[in-house]
């Protein structure tokens, strides 16, 4: 775990200023991956920049048709160009996204659960196999560290990462957080590593302040954060500009960007943070300027 002192200060030496190295392969800790892992993760992370647009909006799976995708088929299309993958369900996948598009695919597999009851009380309803049969490029499902169910959502987790290594598909591990739990960089540290450990190929986590460098320091794997609750378009362009300045790899966001006054206009300004380094005013401006 992340120890600090009474003062906040870290007693554990995580040499967040020295990169963890790539040899042989861009993604931080996937040298020693098949080519076929490789493959599809250089669909997701763009080989160039070494990063990632992910667009959520896998959250009607648990809430219905929640504001910002109440139609999907509406939403969603126009931001297709600037992202770089999909993160969605696969009904969703089936009935509103037109199969035409070249865009990877990270399919959400669990079910169980919905806003109704405890979130945490999954298991995986969508196969490796159908991943595969709807050419997604990762599966993925969250696992509630500290939750009631962790030991459950953790056997989700593994069950994907062992049928998956059998055809070279990769898994992403969410790092979901009970209401009872907070975002902290001790909590958000021990969640990563562990489904890192686990064998996860890309964690999703959210972004905390401080200690979000040590979180990704102490994960050998790439670390994409979620967007979470919506906020003022300024406020979500620098927090992904701190994420991406600590060491994240991309974003994988969601209301930050459907639930914007433009999302079009948010979704480029969020490349640009996470593939040009550009800083959040700068981002914010040009979210200004292109804005309707
Ligand atoms: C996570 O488990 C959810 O299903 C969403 O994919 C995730 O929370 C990202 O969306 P948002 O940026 O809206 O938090």
């Amino acid at each position: 775990m992340v120890d600090r002192d009474k003062s906040g200060e870290t007693t554990k030496d995580f040499s967040v200023d020295v990169p963890m190295e790539t040899p042989g392969f861009f993604l931080k800790g996937s040298a020693h991956l098949n080519w076929g892992m490789k493959n599809r993760l250089s669909r997701i992370f763009n080989p160039k920049t070494g990063k990632a647009v992910m667009l959520a909006f896998d959250h009607g799976y648990i809430m219905g048709p929640t504001s910002g995708l109440e139609r999907i088929d509406l939403s969603i299309p126009p931001l297709l160009p600037y992202t770089d993958c999909l993160m969605c369900a696969r009904g969703t996948l089936r009935s509103c996204i037109q199969p035409e598009i070249d865009k990877p695919l990270v399919m959400r597999c669990s079910t169980g659960a919905t806003i109704l009851k405890d979130l945490s009380d999954e298991v995986i309803g969508v196969t490796v196999q159908d991943a595969i049969a709807m050419n997604a490029s990762a599966v993925t499902t969250q696992a509630y560290i500290g939750g009631e169910h962790e030991k459950e959502t953790l056997a989700n987790l593994a069950r994907l990462i062992n049928e998956g290594n059998l055809y070279g598909m990769p898994t992403l591990g969410v790092t979901a957080v009970g209401r009872e739990l907070v975002r902290d960089s001790r909590y958000l540290g021990l969640a990563s590593r562990v489904v890192a450990e686990l064998g996860v190929h890309f964690v999703k986590t959210y972004y905390c302040e401080p200690g979000f460098d040590e979180v990704v320091a102490g994960c050998p794997v790439p670390i994409v954060i979620a967007g979470g609750k919506k906020m003022p378009e300024l406020d979500a362009l620098t927090m992904a500009y701190k994420a991406i300045d600590q060491g994240a790899l991309g974003v994988d966001m969601g209301r930050n960007i459907f639930l914007a006054e433009d999302p079009v206009a948010m979704i480029q300004a969020v490349r640009t943070v996470v593939h040009d380094g550009e800083k959040p005013d700068k981002a914010y401006d040009l979210y200004q300027t292109l804005k309707k």
